[in-house]
């Protein structure tokens, strides 16, 4: 089917920069660049520029930013990790991937780690925490920290929705031992298919994973170090990347433009709740604008016959998944956020009139409730959380 407004545009993304995607592609492949050759050390070397790190490494996709972290900061068999319940399943496999278990634990009304969880379930197990910078906001790092540093443990971001958000001025992925980002299409800053990185300031860390994502292999000796993984960043998608992040100060803005639209159209509907959260310390990327109404089913069908696109991030809790085997970790604010939670329409590519449409068919629907369906579910959105 064919929306309005959809959930993203991928044709006209490439529309507006196909002159410049298309000289980066013949320029590398007509002179064979396409392993690991000089745009994937320039992206590499701009994308630690931009997060403020000493090192990035370019892998093959956010998932293996993450397990190759996790290895790198020696995690492994008998060791926990503490991350969220409310995050893509990749977090939670990268933990079982490395041989440790993942401790989930509960989000705060921004959606990010609630550090009085964190620090309530380390356990003398406990190796390492992951918190999850979601939507294109940076966790409260500051708690974060204090907590790691007082119970000696490595932090790993998972900074895959958060490229250029910050906390107190500083960038997701330059808190921890390292960050992990994702390239993922429909990223602020996609690839052509997946792709990831990770950053960090610790020469061992990169050496270790520039080492896993190659089979274990020193190219400059060819001895191999470890059993390691084929998980590059492929050399064009390094250099398409190259342009993308020149845009990517633009792109950003322009969500942050747009997230104003929204809440600007939105504020007031008593029954749905925005993503502006407090505090002046957080700049917020904007990789999602997700909103929250206990009315989420029939408002995203509502929307479908208007011909706007949303997404659910999650319609389920991972641990309801039974092939992954998890235990329920009984966190209910997760399991009321996955009934909850519609992501509108949001890129680089939505223009201020496609929010009027999303906007105009929110308040439709909105109105159109019988007022007790609507008394009932402002009542349940500002009950406990
Ligand atoms: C929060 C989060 N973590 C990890 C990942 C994994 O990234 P990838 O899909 O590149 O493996 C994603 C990507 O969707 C994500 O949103």
């Amino acid at each position: 089917m064919s929306y309005r407004v959809p959930f993203v545009d991928p044709r006209e993304h490439y529309r507006r920069l196909k002159k410049e995607i298309d000289s980066v592609l013949t320029d590398t492949l007509s002179r064979g660049d396409l392993v690991l050759r000089s745009q994937l050390r320039e992206f590499e070397q701009n994308l630690a520029n931009f997060v403020g790190t000493k090192h990035a490494v370019g892998v093959g996709s956010g998932y293996h930013a993450l397990h190759f972290s996790l290895l790198a900061a020696g995690i492994g068999a008998g060791d926990e990790v503490i991350t969220v319940g409310h995050t893509f399943v990749a977090t939670v496999s990268a933990i079982v991937h490395a041989g440790a278990r993942p401790v989930l634990v509960e989000v705060g009304s921004d959606f990010n780690m609630n550090p009085a969880a964190l620090e309530a379930a380390i356990t003398s197990r406990t190796k390492a925490i992951l918190p999850v910078h979601l939507n294109g906001r940076v966790c409260p790092m500051d708690s974060i920290q204090r907590i790691a540093e007082k119970h000696n443990l490595a932090i790993i971001e998972d900074a895959a929705q958060a490229l250029g958000a910050t906390y107190r001025g500083k960038k997701a992925g330059s808190f921890g031992l390292a960050g992990c980002f994702s390239f993922y299409p429909f990223k602020a800053l996609g690839g052509l298919g997946d792709g990831g990185a990770l950053t960090t300031d610790d020469p061992q860390v990169a050496r270790i994973v520039t080492l896993l994502r190659y089979n274990g292999e020193d190219r400059q000796t060819g001895e191999y170090h470890y059993h390691g993984y084929t998980a590059l960043l492929d050399n064009v998608q390094a250099a398409v990347l190259d342009v993308k992040l020149r845009h990517l100060p633009d792109w950003i803005e322009h969500r942050r433009q747009i997230a104003e639209l929204y809440r600007k159209g939105l504020e007031g509907i008593e029954q749905l709740s925005l993503p502006h959260f407090q505090g002046t310390e957080y700049f917020d990327s904007f990789q999602n604008y997700v909103v929250r109404t206990t009315q989420r089913d029939a408002l995203r069908e509502f929307l479908k016959s208007s011909g706007v696109e949303t997404l659910v991030h999650w319609p389920k809790p991972m641990w309801e998944h039974k092939g992954l085997a998890l235990q329920d970790p009984g966190l209910s604010e997760t399991q009321r956020i996955c009934k909850e939670v519609l992501s509108l329409p949001m890129s680089a590519e939505t223009a201020p009139e496609q929010v009027a449409i999303v906007v105009e068919s929110i308040r439709e629907f909105f109105e159109r409730q019988p007022a007790s369906v609507l008394r009932t579910a402002a009542l349940n959105l500002s009950g406990p959380r």
